[in-house]
């Protein structure tokens, strides 16, 4: 199938070190620039080779086939050493169980109950806000996230010290677990293993409050404890506890981020942002965002899921090769590691014209319909393509819609933009914002 595709291997590797320093100094530029060498295009990660599928059709190969292109390796070992064996980082022998016992709760006909949730925390989030104030984007719409999913999804609130908490844990212990696999003899740290006890810890104490609590409150906590297997088998307290700390990890840093990226793109390009706030202001006139009101916000979703093209959060998502396989004209052994990057796809100029020009348009039904089907990975693609994306995609209009009803966000004074770091989840570090209130709308 992929016979005529041809490979190509970046030049300058440095012995041990690879192509690291490059990947470390300008991660986004060092990925962006791959789809130039060829179509399967291998770099060195310290002493490891890595394959990057860059044509569309390999892109489909590897996403479509996750028993040859598995969740495996030293890689995501470290990764389980943190969350576990839960539906994000199991492998494929496990997965198709995980994923039927998890799946009813992110039908299409939950998310009303849950976009009750998102709009009442999008409110939340700005109560605090004050004219002429200035936050950082990521943890102000990290704390909105994790909330959302804490009380849709586990039905338990989640005071600030804990998502305060949380945030750092989850921040030092994948820092920690990519240094341990970057640079193998460096040992873990005190802060490493500190964060991952902490973890596991407030978990247990969410689970255990729930189960002694023990009512049914119809959210996924519940529908997860109750859960039987077509052979009669529930999860086990251990399976419960990964999932939870998954949906933690997976549910939150991800939306935060593109809500981030959005506000930073949003200033970049007040053209656009005249177009969403009109937009925005015809849908609600100043009040905040339902789950009814998310079909006649299309441009909304249009700016958010172009964000989600500039900047996708999970912008590297790796694969390790179970058996001998063909990948474009190379023969791979078992234990090759595959990188399917969304930002380098997102980023290929035989993909996506012009593909560093911000143009929200480029989703209108039409133009989407056009383009190869295994192309956008913001959401992944295949058999682990994300089991929240419907719910993202609401919570996200949802918080972005009910914030520009009523503010203007704008660039506080005498910052920059950080530069992009090598991270596990690509998320700006440092946005401040200027929090201005908008005058209410004349009553319609
Ligand atoms: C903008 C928001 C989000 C983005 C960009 C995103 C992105 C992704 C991506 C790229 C993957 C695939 C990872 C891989 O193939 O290695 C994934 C998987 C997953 N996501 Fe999301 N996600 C988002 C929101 C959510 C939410 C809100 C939840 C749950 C509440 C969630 C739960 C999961 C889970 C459990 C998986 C593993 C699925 C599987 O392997 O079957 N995600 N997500």
């Amino acid at each position: 199938m992929s016979g005529n595709l041809t490979s190509a291997t970046v030049p300058g590797a440095l012995p041990l070190l690879g192509h690291l320093p490059r990947l470390a100094r300008d991660p986004a530029g060092f990925l962006a620039g791959l789809p130039a060498f060829g179509d399967l295009v291998e770099f060195r990660l310290g002493t490891h080779r890595v394959q990057v599928p860059c044509h569309p059709e390999l892109l489909r190969q590897v996403y479509a086939d996750d028993r040859t292109f598995d969740k495996g390796g030293p890689f995501y070992q470290r990764f389980r050493d943190i969350l576990g064996n839960g539906l994000a980082t199991c492998p494929h022998r496990d997965h198709r169980r995980q994923r039927r016992l998890l799946q009813p709760e992110f039908r299409a006909d939950r998310l009303p109950g849950y976009a009750e949730v998102m709009t009442r925390e999008a409110e939340q989030l700005t109560r605090g806000w004050t004219d002429g104030a200035t936050i950082d984007a990521f943890p102000a719409f990290y704390r909105y996230t994790l909330r959302v999913v804490a009380r849709s999804l586990l039905a338990t609130e989640v005071p600030d010290a804990l998502v305060d908490r949380l945030q750092e844990s989850f921040e030092h212990a994948f820092a920690g677990a990519l240094r341990r696999v970057l640079l193998p003899p460096l040992p873990a740290g005190r802060r490493y293993h500190a964060a991952v006890a902490a973890l596991g810890a407030t978990v247990c104490e969410l689970v255990r409050d729930y189960r002694e609590r023990g009512v049914d409150r119809g959210d996924l906590l519940s529908g997860l404890l109750a859960a039987r297997d077509e052979d009669g088998s529930a999860l086990t307290d251990a399976e419960v506890h990964d999932q939870v700390l998954t949906l933690l990890l997976a549910g939150t840093e991800t939306s935060a981020a593109q809500l981030a990226w959005t506000c930073r793109l949003l200033l970049e390009h007040p053209e656009v942002a005249a177009r969403l706030q009109a937009e925005i202001d015809g849908v609600l006139g100043g009040r905040a965002a339902t789950y009814q009101d998310v079909e006649h916000l299309p441009y909304t979703a249009n700016v958010l899921t172009e964000s989600l093209r500039r900047y996708p959060p999970g912008w590297i998502l790796l694969r390790t090769t179970t058996r001998t396989t063909e990948l474009a004209d190379r023969t791979l052994p078992p234990g090759s590691y595959v990188v399917l990057s969304p930002y380098v796809a997102h980023h290929n100029p035989r993909i996506f014209a012009d593909p560093t020009r911000f143009d929200p348009d480029r989703w209108q039904p039409e133009r989407a319909a056009a383009l190869p089907r295994w192309a956008f990975g913001g959401f992944s693609n295949g058999p682990r393509q994300c089991i929240g994306e419907g719910y993202a995609r609401a919570e996200t209009v949802i918080a972005l819609a009910t914030v520009l009803a009523r503010w203007e966000l704008a660039p506080a004074p005498g910052t920059r933009p950080a530069p992009v770091r090598l991270t596990t989840i690509l998320r700006p570090r440092r946005l401040p914002l200027r929090t201005v209130r908008r005058p209410l709308p004349p009553t319609r």
